[in-house]
């Protein structure tokens, strides 16, 4: 990571690897999932320390539900008994929790600790994060769309987004994949359309500062473009001052 360039705003993270982190060490995938919540708790912190404003990590997706019941409940479990301990700590550090999904889906009980949890954050200032739990990108698009055939109002691209569940947010800079795989699986599929993707090879419950930090260095050495020509980018970002020259000298160097 180079603290002198831009840092991303919102990053996104698929926390993926649960599951075999712990087969491999012979324990029940749960443990892997507990052991998950841990390196959450200091992907906030790793955030914060770095000025991220916004985190967004994939929690439990719509074909989530698919897995064994056993693995289901533990899920629900786990999620009920992390949020009200990790209440506390995000008020103190300025963390507000957002839960993005299909709440209706969502057992009472669950639906009411996230209204409460997001009442009790919403004063948090330093950081947006957002849960994705019950969620799909496909999901997203359609109740969005929904929303617009409901009210009768003209589909846009700009209505669109506006209706979508990260609508209170910009779109991720930066999406990191831990665990191996490298696919999208139903993830931020409107969002993520000009972010920068980072794979790492490391299961979610073993990832750290650094590697986190080697997500954002990967990120801060590419060139975005957004269907320019790079040349188009080196002159609006001279055109944008001296900030943003000294990224491009580097780019030149
Ligand atoms: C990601 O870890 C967490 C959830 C999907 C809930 P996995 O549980 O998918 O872990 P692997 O991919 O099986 O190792
Ligand atoms: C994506 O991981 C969902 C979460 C991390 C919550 P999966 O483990 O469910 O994705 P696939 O099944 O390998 O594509
Ligand atoms: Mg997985």
């Amino acid at each position: 990571m180079h603290p002198t360039l831009a840092m991303p705003g919102h990053v996104a993270i698929v926390m993926d690897g649960n599951g075999r982190w712990a087969t491999r060490r012979l324990m029940p995938r749960i443990a892997g999932h507990r052991q998950g919540v841990e390196t959450l708790r200091k992907a906030v912190r790793w955030s914060l320390d770095r000025g991220i404003g916004v985190l967004t990590v994939f929690a439990f997706s719509s074909e989530n539900w698919n897995r064994p019941a056993e693995e289901v409940k533990g899920l629900m479990a786990l999620l009920m008994h992390a949020i009200p301990r990790e209440l506390p700590g995000f008020i103190e550090q300025g963390v507000a929790l957002r839960f993005v999904g299909d709440r209706a889906g969502l057992a009472p009980e669950i639906q009411s600790l996230f209204s409460s949890a997001e009442a009790q954050t919403a004063a948090g200032r330093r950081i947006t994060l957002n849960v994705c739990f019950n969620y799909g990108g496909r999901w997203d698009i359609v109740q969005a769309a929904r929303t617009l055939a409901e009210r009768g109002e003209t589909i846009t691209e700009a209505a669109l987004a506006a209706s979508l569940s990260l609508a209170h947010v910009p779109d991720p800079d930066l999406v990191i994949r831990t665990g191996g795989e490298q696919r999208v699986s139903n993830f931020l599929l409107w969002q993520a359309a000009y972010a920068e993707w980072f794979f790492s090879d490391k299961a979610w419950p073993s990832f750290t500062a650094d590697d986190f930090d080697l997500a954002i260095s990967a990120f801060q050495g590419r060139e975005r473009r957004f269907g320019l020509t790079s040349q188009q980018v080196r002159e609006q970002a001279h055109a944008a001052g001296p900030v943003l020259e000294g990224l491009d000298d580097r780019c030149q160097a």
